[in-house]
């Protein structure tokens, strides 16, 4: 186990500690109701530490308050590594909030979201500032298509790319060899992309015309450029014929088990859910 983890584990087994002597002390019994659901989280967080656990994502008490609104109550679940995981849920029921959470475009009221990588590191999410989850290997899709229509599908991919160019701006400047060499290298690795997916017809063309479903497989397979562990993905088949769909349905599943990625993703459409997920996660008002 990463030293790192370690140090945070022990604080964490501290944390619990004092918890639980707290617990025995306390005799109101809404503040022992409270203090029972913290010792949960703990316990929840601290599972994920052990060596034999196999969870990517472990939310824990999930909270989230927009004003007076709360959207998200004591959610807690988790994500095994390689598995296809669906959140399902009425239209305004928190799903997206969930995923901004996960992301970091909203801070949660409260709760706990810990990502391990496949190196076994433990990265508390909430600690992170938005731009760097995707340094961890969190990527995400958002619920639209956000291709720019002023580039070609290449473009596309390799502005995709952007996060993990190496370049400083000193290279940039000055068009270094070695930026010459790490475009070619992420042109390739576009270009294999396209390929390995069928999409490689489409390199030249601009994102205005095409398919949405073709559209929406670009988006996702973009998500590649970033090297990727866990992929979230919000509502992927929104806007599909059922034929576009079930080609989705099968992009999916390529792409977790060609890139052995873990894919997180939030669906109306339950044939989707029911076809590609392994396990799914209901959450309602
Ligand atoms: N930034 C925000 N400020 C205030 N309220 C918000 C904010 N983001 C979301 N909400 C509210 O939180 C609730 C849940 O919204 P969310 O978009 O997470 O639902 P959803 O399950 O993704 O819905 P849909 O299926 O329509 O995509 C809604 O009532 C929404 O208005
Ligand atoms: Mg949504």
């Amino acid at each position: 186990m990463a030293e790192y983890n370690k140090e945070v584990l022990v604080g964490l087994q501290g944390k619990l500690k004092a918890l639980k002597g707290a617990y025995s002390a306390e005799s109101n019994p809404e503040l022992k109701l409270e203090l029972k659901e913290e010792i949960e989280k703990y316990e929840n967080i601290v599972s994920l530490y052990d060596p034999k656990n196999n969870d990517v994502l472990k939310i824990s008490n999930l909270y989230m308050q927009f004003g007076g609104l709360k959207v998200i109550k004591n959610l807690s679940f988790d994500i095994n590594r390689g598995e296809i995981f669906g959140l399902i849920g009425p239209n305004g029921a928190g799903k997206t909030t969930v995923f901004n959470c996960v992301t970091q475009f909203y801070k949660p009221t409260s709760g706990d979201i810990r990502f391990k990588n496949s190196h076994n590191e433990i990265v508390n999410l909430l600690e992170l500032k938005v731009h760097d989850v995707i340094d961890y290997g969190v990527v995400r899709t958002f619920q639209n298509i956000e291709l720019i229509t002023e580039l070609t599908i290449l473009e596309n991919m390799l502005v995709g790319a952007h996060k993990s160019y190496r370049s400083n701006l000193f290279k940039q400047m000055f068009h270094t060899k070695s930026l010459m060499e790490e475009e070619k290298v992420t042109r390739a690795k576009a270009l294999k992309i396209l390929e390995e997916f069928g999409l490689l017809d489409y390199k030249d063309n601009y994102p205005v015309g095409l398919p949405y479903g073709v559209l929406k497989r670009i988006e996702f397979a973009r998500t590649l450029m970033l090297n990727p562990e866990l992929i979230i993905l919000d509502e992927p088949a929104a806007g599909l014929n059922e034929s576009e769909t079930i080609e989705l349905t099968q992009f999916i599943k390529d792409v977790r088990d060609k890139y052995n990625v873990t894919i997180f993703l939030v669906e109306h459409d339950m044939g989707l859910v029911m076809n590609v997920c392994d396990r799914i996660c209901a959450i309602s008002f």
